[in-house]
């Protein structure tokens, strides 16, 4: 072989201008991803009043112009560099991120795919320094008068990277996408101004807001918001807070479902399916709730370094985090005045909730909540057809098809009867006439004397015995056909569970409810099944038992008909 032939290395080392094109590749997808990053920043920066300007929803132009921190005349070189940031020092800050951005990646990305201007001016400083170029190379340095704080500019989005470029879709897409990342951003946090506008139109004005509520209301509309319901519930060093909409508000899609972690909102399938479990027995398959979830927890159990664009984050306890929403979601939604009234969730689907939306918008909105519809009866679930499993019944309207847990529907029931007895007085009681002693170990008697007022003011009595035994005289007259000494034991094992923190009459009265409820597998007739249905309507909290287990599951129509191609 001769000389000349040599064969040449076929690897070399990348130029930097193209390696940072590569990187802002992965950081930069959309002009949405763009200003989302220059809004971070100025969000790190403690701006109070961040102004976007867009052409094209940002594909021609993006300009954030924030109050913040601002940067010295050294620091603002440094910024456009990769892997340079203010945001970490050591090792261990990485484990730990308090700061939306900590890549130091940001900056130099979009400015490696754009023509850029940056200007800033630091807190103290006499002036401000610009700096401008394109593709990631600085052209031009120039001192400036200006205000505290930063503007950056990006013109040409994707200028040098064509194929990029070609995946552009039109200024109406891209704006809304922009719109929407910067909607989260915006619920994520309420205290600071924003001010959008879009070939010189303001498009999104959201003042500064003592309350999410506040916010949302700017958003999504001041009637929308106060319908919404509140969420707030701190357990295990986690705190889910923030709201969510009653079953008679609802959307086509799950846009409307942000959920944000650390001041960060979040794509997380995990969480998003969480609250879908949460209200899949009260809305129909094909309809979304509204909902912002402010998920507070310590930095070192999240951990935000798990995909360029940082919209994913892992958890070190997922489970637990998923557990905190569902359950956060139910203590709302089970709440009396989530429950709409049996005419609202009767009419169910697509065309009743927008039909029900617009007529509530506006200012009538009060007027109509008052003069709605006299209470309809057992309209909601239909007609029973049967029982499958000697479990569930099943039950349709027009609409959908609903499977109800008998169990569980019979729980509901009867606690919300107990529940009644109790404001007006005590639950019915039976007397026993031939009284059993029982004996019970010391932790068990000791337990029954904590639990002795509610379990009284529920029906039942009880007596010292012979040899420090109980002898109970008296059963609430839902249980008279239970034998005394396994209701006692049962009693005795329930409350001395965990959820030690709950209410004791409640406990005690759900531990009642589920007692004296029908078992599953067992047979009923139709007269009862309509009788338990009927009942069920006019609790007011129909969607779950007193446990928090859902009492509903539903098909809407429309699915059906979708999946079976029925055009009609
Ligand atoms: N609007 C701003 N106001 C003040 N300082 C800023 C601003 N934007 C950027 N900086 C500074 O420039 C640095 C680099 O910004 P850049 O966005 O590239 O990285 P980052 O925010 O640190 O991390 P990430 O890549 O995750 O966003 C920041 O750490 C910050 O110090
Ligand atoms: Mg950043």
């Amino acid at each position: 072989m001769a000389a000349t032939d040599a064969p040449v290395s076929r690897i070399r080392r990348l130029p930097d201008a193209l390696v940072n094109k590569i990187a802002a590749g992965e950081v930069v997808e959309r002009p949405a991803s763009a200003v989302k990053e220059l809004v971070e920043n100025a969000l790190d920066a403690q701006a109070r009043t961040v102004s976007i300007d867009l052409r094209d929803g940002g594909a021609a132009l993006v300009r954030v112009t924030d109050d913040g921190l601002g940067m010295t005349v050294d620091e603002l070189p440094l910024a456009l560099e990769r892997h340079a940031t203010s945001k970490l020092a050591r090792d261990e800050d990485l484990d730990a991120i308090a700061t939306l951005g900590f890549r130091g990646e940001a900056l130099a990305a979009v400015c490696a795919v754009s023509r850029f201007t940056v200007t800033s001016r630091a807190r103290g400083a006499a002036e401000g320094l610009r700096l401008g170029g394109e593709g990631g190379a600085v052209i031009q340095r120039l001192g400036v008068p200006c205000e505290t704080g930063t503007t950056i500019e990006l013109r040409d989005l994707f200028f040098n990277t064509p194929a990029r470029l070609k995946f552009l879709k039109s200024p109406p897409t891209e704006l809304s996408a922009t719109l929407r990342a910067l909607s989260q951003l915006a619920l994520a946090h309420s205290e600071v101004q924003l001010r959008v506008a879009n070939n010189g139109r303001p498009v999104l004005t959201a003042p500064a807001a003592a309350t999410l509520k506040e916010r949302i209301g700017a958003l999504w509309g001041w009637d929308l918001a106060a319908r919404l319901l509140t969420v707030d519930r701190a357990e295990h060093g986690i705190r889910v807070a923030g709201h969510a909409s009653p079953p008679d508000v609802s959307r086509g899609g799950r846009d409307d479902i942000i959920i944000i972690v650390n001041g960060r909102p979040v794509r997380d399938p995990a969480l998003l399916q969480a609250v879908l479990a949460a209200y899949r027995p009260i809305l129909a398959r094909d309809r979304f709730p509204l909902v912002v979830l402010a998920v507070t927890l310590p930095p070192a159990d999240v951990d935000a370094n798990v995909h360029p664009t940082k919209a994913w984050v892992r958890f070190r306890h997922p489970r637990l985090v998923q557990e905190m929403l569902v359950a956060a979601l139910h203590d709302t939604l089970q709440r009396p005045t989530a429950a709409p009234s049996t005419v609202e969730w009767a009419a169910s689907g697509a065309a009743a909730a927008s039909s029900r939306e617009t007529a509530l918008v506006g200012a009538q909105s009060a007027l109509f909540a008052e003069t709605a519809a006299p209470y309809t009866k057992a309209a909601a679930f239909g007609r029973v057809l049967g029982q499958v499993q000697d479990t569930f019944i099943v039950a349709t309207t027009d609409d959908e098809v609903f499977f109800l847990d008998q169990h569980v529907v019979h729980e509901r029931v009867l606690f919300e009867r107990l529940e009644t007895d109790l404001a007006t007085g005590a639950a019915p009681s039976q007397t026993l006439l031939f009284p059993d002693p029982v004996a019970l170990p010391p932790a068990a008697r000791a337990l029954l004397e904590r639990w002795r007022g509610p379990l009284e003011r529920l029906g039942f009595g009880f007596d010292d015995g012979p040899g420090g035994t109980v002898v109970v005289t008296a059963v609430p007259t839902l249980l008279k056909g239970d034998e005394p000494r396994r209701l006692l034991e049962a009693a005795v094992d329930e409350l001395g569970g965990p959820k030690a923190g709950e209410p004791a009459v409640d406990r005690a009265l759900a531990f009642l409810a589920c007692r004296a409820a029908v078992k599953a597998n067992t047979v009923l007739a139709r007269e009862e099944m309509e009788r338990l249905v009927a009942e069920l309507a006019q609790t007011r909290t129909p969607f779950f038992c007193p446990h928090g287990r859902p009492i509903v599951s539903r098909v809407s129509m429309g699915d059906i008909r979708r999946e079976l191609k029925r055009t009609w």
